[in-house]
């Protein structure tokens, strides 16, 4: 019988755009005991969670809880519930995960308009209002935090015309959420989706969003009870709803809705070591505080740009909107990018990312998120590219990245 080793990971410094390393009491959080899923304590860390999403997502929203599956999975839980077939929505694409939203969009039945800026830069919010104008839609959608570019949108204004115009305004802060503001209520977002491998540093398997009352009323109006729940006195079938019913069963929002209240009306079987995992997520973050936790993004990120740029290297991308725990370096000429990662990650235990489709071996991507943002992850990792970058062969400013990234924390 084939015989398999013993489960043994190394240790990594992640520097990606996600995952990235967790807290050791996240990791702590993972290995306690299961509680079935109505089990009253279990229910309160279910409550619990709901409310520090609230403060996360700095909203007085209702609903705010996570979806079971990865960040992809919040979206389309949000957009299946949120789009009925036919719903004209608008989707400014500025990257990958625009295209993402753009996709999932037109699979639950949307007319699809979509305006599209070269990649490396985001849109002056006027534009998109000049085409929230022209179109029209019921919906707009929009990433906050481009990974795929390391580029972030300003929202406030896109966020106001939409909800003067009574357009739904649905969001993708994946990238964002727990490591610069994102500001539901300030914003008028109806509904953002976040992610967990990222910022908030818990493992990837789990997309917390939020939502509001607007939003709530749409989706209510598709609201079924599943056929094996319904009592008696139920007589929300698939065919009496006045709306088209949600097409999905794992990712319709108003069965959730029932799950995460009171009524605990059964749905999936809740993940209980992932609730606990971001739950104790959650707890470290608004220990920290939010303001001091982006302020933390913010200072190892201004230490890894300065420490990039006395080295030598070039940044990717429009700097005016650049996405603080993403920084983008354009791969040097004659220097195989994929070559560097291997060597990072063999010889220093170091994960920096490539890109995808058009960047694809261009640029290489440094994520400074969560638990990896960290003033020893970025000394490590400016040191180390340095080697790397030396023994293929590019001609650098040697010692004056580590020098600039030191000056920079000295400073702060
Ligand atoms: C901005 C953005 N949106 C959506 C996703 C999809 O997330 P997941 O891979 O967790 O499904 C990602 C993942 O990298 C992302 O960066």
């Amino acid at each position: 019988m084939k015989r398999y080793d013993e489960l043994a990971p190394s240790q990594r410094t992640i520097m990606t755009p996600g995952p990235v390393e967790v807290d050791p009491r996240v990791l702590r959080a993972l290995s306690y005991p299961i509680l079935g899923q109505f089990d009253p304590e279990f229910t309160a860390y279910m409550n619990d969670t709901m409310e520090m999403l609230r403060s996360l997502f700095r909203t007085t929203n209702h609903w705010a809880f996570p979806v079971d599956g990865t960040s992809r999975s919040g979206i389309e839980a949000v957009l299946t519930s949120l789009i009925e077939p036919g719903d004209k929505v608008l989707i400014p694409i500025y990257g990958r995960f625009g295209n993402l939203l753009y996709e999932i969009a037109e699979r639950v039945g949307a007319e699809v308009a979509f305006i599209e800026r070269e990649w490396g830069t985001v849109f002056d919010p006027e534009e998109v209002i000049r085409a929230i104008h022209r179109e029209k839609p019921a919906l707009v959608l929009m990433v906050h935090g481009e990974t795929s570019t390391g580029r972030m949108q300003p929202l406030a204004e896109i966020g106001k015309v939409c909800r003067e115009l009574g357009i739904l305004f649905v969001v993708d802060a994946v990238a964002t959420i727990g490591g610069v503001p994102v500001n539901t209520d300030e914003w008028f977002m109806d509904a953002v989706i976040g992610g967990t491998q990222k910022c908030l540093s818990v493992p990837s398997g789990m997309a917390p969003i939020t939502y509001n009352d607007i939003a709530a009323a749409k989706i209510n109006a598709r609201k079924t009870i599943e056929r094996g729940l319904r009592t008696g006195t139920d007589s929300v079938s698939s065919t009496s709803v006045s709306r088209p019913v949600i097409r999905s069963n794992y990712f319709d929002l108003a069965q959730l809705q029932d799950y995460w209240s009171p009524a605990r009306l059964n749905h999936h079987t809740e993940m209980t070591s992932m609730l606990y995992a971001l739950r104790e997520g959650l707890r470290l973050v608004l220990e920290e505080g939010l303001e001091a936790r982006f302020a933390r993004h913010r200072v190892n990120e201004s230490a890894l740009v300065a420490g990039l740029e006395a080295m030598g290297l070039t940044l990717y991308g429009d700097p005016s909107s650049k996405l603080p725990v993403v920084t983008c370096v354009s791969i040097p000429e004659g220097i195989d990018g994929e070559s560097v990662r291997s060597m990072l990650l063999n010889a220093f235990g170091i994960e920096i990312a490539s890109s995808f489709g058009s960047l694809k071996g261009k640029i290489w991507r440094i994520g400074t998120m969560g638990y990896s943002c960290r003033k020893q992850n970025v000394l490590q990792l400016l040191g180390a590219l340095e080697g790397v970058l030396i023994r293929h062969g590019a001609k650098l400013h040697t010692g004056a990245g580590l020098q600039a990234a030191l000056d920079v924390y000295d400073q702060t």
